[in-house]
């Protein structure tokens, strides 16, 4: 059943764990999110792009979802927008049925420039107004995704700010957080703590100087009420990197966001975990060894059964990790 993603949360805070948050662009995906789901008894939350929908068009994406909802009656999904760069965006994807939406005021419309906190307050307020009137959940996003490596946002193509961001733009202030979230009324708060998007957050795993997870506790005590959000959360897996690259890939050495410090985050209010990355590095590399064991096979539905597979085994782990396993 479609769930906002309000009443999804405030179940997570109350029995103390975190749902992740994978995005969808396609049958394979979807697939492997509901087979997880559906083995370890866990609610979902999918969520689409700008980019899923330039890939796939909106009413495929919508039908996808809903067609997931149809064939796993029994497990409850929020159906979310990720990361909307306006208040129009948003209002769009409520007339598409979405039951949760992000407004990403840290960016403006182009998804690259830093904004101005009063710019976050007002178009993020503005979202919360109108998506309320509709039963529709709001994430919100204060400070900019960032590696504290380097001072880029690391995303090419997707949302990430263009050029080199402050230190402290890449951790979000407590004190800030808390005025955020009483003057939008967001249902959810999306932070940065040093993770970026895609594969390349860390050059070495990562210490407590560049994955700020005391970031999340300071936060945390001081709005111990709001649902938090991590986003950029892969965990990069060194083995799905090392069958990529034996069967003819070229990633270099690369570090994600380890499970186990999503794992403190969500002992400190994240109750959303972001993951993209992940699923792509897994069926990239099952894909790759899949047709490079089987060189005559050329039905598609072979390979991207071993996808769906390596996708399926993922989102299982995140599921059980993070206390979701068992909550449907
Ligand atoms: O925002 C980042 C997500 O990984 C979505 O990526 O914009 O390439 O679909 P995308
Ligand atoms: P990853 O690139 O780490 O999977 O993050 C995804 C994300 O934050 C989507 O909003
Ligand atoms: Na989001
Ligand atoms: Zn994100």
């Amino acid at each position: 059943a479609l769930i906002s993603l309000r009443q999804m949360l405030d179940h997570a805070a109350e029995y103390g764990y975190g749902v992740p948050a994978f995005n969808v662009n396609n049958l394979e995906q979807m697939r492997a999110i509901m087979e997880a789901a559906d083995k370890t008894d866990s609610p979902v939350i999918v969520q689409a792009s700008a980019g899923a929908r330039k890939y796939a068009g909106a009413p495929f994406l919508r039908h996808l979802i809903l067609a997931a909802i149809e064939e796993f009656p029994h497990i409850p999904v929020v159906m979310h927008q990720d990361h909307g760069t306006s208040p129009a965006v948003c209002q769009r994807s409520i007339q598409l049925g979405f039951s949760s939406v992000m407004m990403d005021g840290s960016l403006g419309e182009d998804g690259k420039t830093p904004t101005s906190y009063e710019y976050n307050v007002d178009v993020t307020r503005r979202t919360v107004e109108m998506a309320h009137a509709c039963g529709v959940s709001v994430e919100g996003e204060l400070g900019c995704l960032g590696s504290l490596e380097t001072g880029m946002a690391g995303e090419e193509d997707g949302i990430g700010a263009e050029g080199k961001l402050d230190h402290s733009q890449m951790l979000t202030d407590p004190e800030e957080a808390a005025d955020f979230v009483k003057k939008t009324g967001v249902d959810a708060l999306a932070i940065a703590i040093g993770t970026s998007h895609g594969a390349y957050k860390f050059t070495r795993p990562p210490t407590g100087d560049i994955l700020a997870i005391d970031q999340i506790k300071a936060i945390h005590q001081r709005i111990p009420g709001t649902h938090l959000v991590m986003h950029g959360s892969s965990s990069v897996p060194q083995d799905w990197l090392a069958v990529i690259n034996e069967f003819g890939g070229e990633i270099p050495e690369t570090y994600g966001v380890p499970v186990e410090e999503i794992v403190e985050g969500i002992k400190h209010g994240v109750r959303k975990v972001n993951i993209d990355t992940d699923l792509r590095l897994a069926s990239t590399g099952a894909i790759r060894r899949f047709l490079a064991q089987n060189t005559s096979e050329f039905d598609p539905r072979k390979y991207l059964a071993a996808s769906v597979k390596a996708m399926t085994d993922i989102c299982i782990d995140r599921y059980e990790a993070f206390g979701c396993a068992g909550n449907a």
